[in-house]
């Protein structure tokens, strides 16, 4: 776990968090964002030109771990959210990689991703000494959800599928989603997940004391980061201050 001083500093200890995978390899890289409110700060500093810069954009091709079942064209839209935000601007349009909620319901969409997840990676199976990702971005809901696994849904144990569809939303907002699996995305270098402000102090309480949720259950098989904020620390836990 990072603690950083408010949101600003964590969303600046993100972006150097980033540029340092892009840097740890010299080839084709795969970064894994996420939605929701929590990466937006982080997006807006990668499309600024002191960060736009540096990143070798033909190299880098972006995912998304989860989607809402909405189309491209919703604000609720997670990939649309980061296209806007900075990859439009800057990424070659076939590197950047949307889950499809064209298809006809979330579990279509779940295998329209998986199919593409592979013929990126090459392969059907994942071997744990070839990560998919670089880097997987994640946050934590309020009722210990991260990507779109929800505390006692099935999808949270899936074993065997990349991606599947989440047919109702434990939280708002209330669309079907579509997610990948736990295997898939402890497929990276690193997952790092951003947790910042007072309130998401619960739920940090919850998951810093080691109770079972999807957000604990995720991790890397390589490295797994918390960036967090003093304002998501419960005072019990800030120390040092
Ligand atoms: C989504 C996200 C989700 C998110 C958490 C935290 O589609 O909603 O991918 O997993 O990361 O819910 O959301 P906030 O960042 O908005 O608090």
């Amino acid at each position: 776990m990072i603690v950083a001083a408010d949101a600003e500093a964590l969303a600046l200890a993100a972006a150097d968090r980033v540029m340092a995978r892009i840097a740890a390899n010299p080839a084709r890289i795969a970064i894994c964002l996420t939605g929701g409110s929590s990466p937006k700060r982080l997006y807006q500093l990668l499309g600024s030109d002191v960060w736009r810069s540096k990143i070798p954009w033909q190299r880098v091709h972006w995912f998304i771990g989860d989607e809402r079942f909405v189309p491209e064209s919703d604000p609720l839209n997670n990939m649309a959210v980061a296209r806007a935000t900075f990859l439009d601007r800057n990424a070659p349009p076939g590197q950047i990689h949307p889950i499809p909620t064209s298809a006809d319901d979330p579990d279509a969409s779940a295998a329209a991703y998986a199919r593409e997840l592979k013929a990126f990676y090459g392969a059907e199976q994942l071997e744990p000494a070839r990560p998919l990702f670089d880097l997987v971005l994640m946050g934590a809901g309020p009722d210990g959800h991260t990507a779109s696994l929800f505390p006692g849904y099935p999808e949270i144990e899936e074993t065997t599928r990349w991606v599947v569809g989440v047919p109702k939303a434990n939280v708002a907002p209330f669309v079907p989603r579509v997610s990948l699996t736990l295997p898939a995305l402890a497929s990276c270098r690193e997952m790092l997940f951003e947790i910042s402000g007072h309130d998401k102090q619960p739920i940090l309480t919850r998951l810093v004391n080691g109770e079972t949720l999807p957000a604990t259950r995720a991790r890397s098989n390589g490295e797994t980061v918390w960036l967090v904020d003093q304002a998501a620390l419960a005072e019990g836990i800030r120390g040092g201050r």
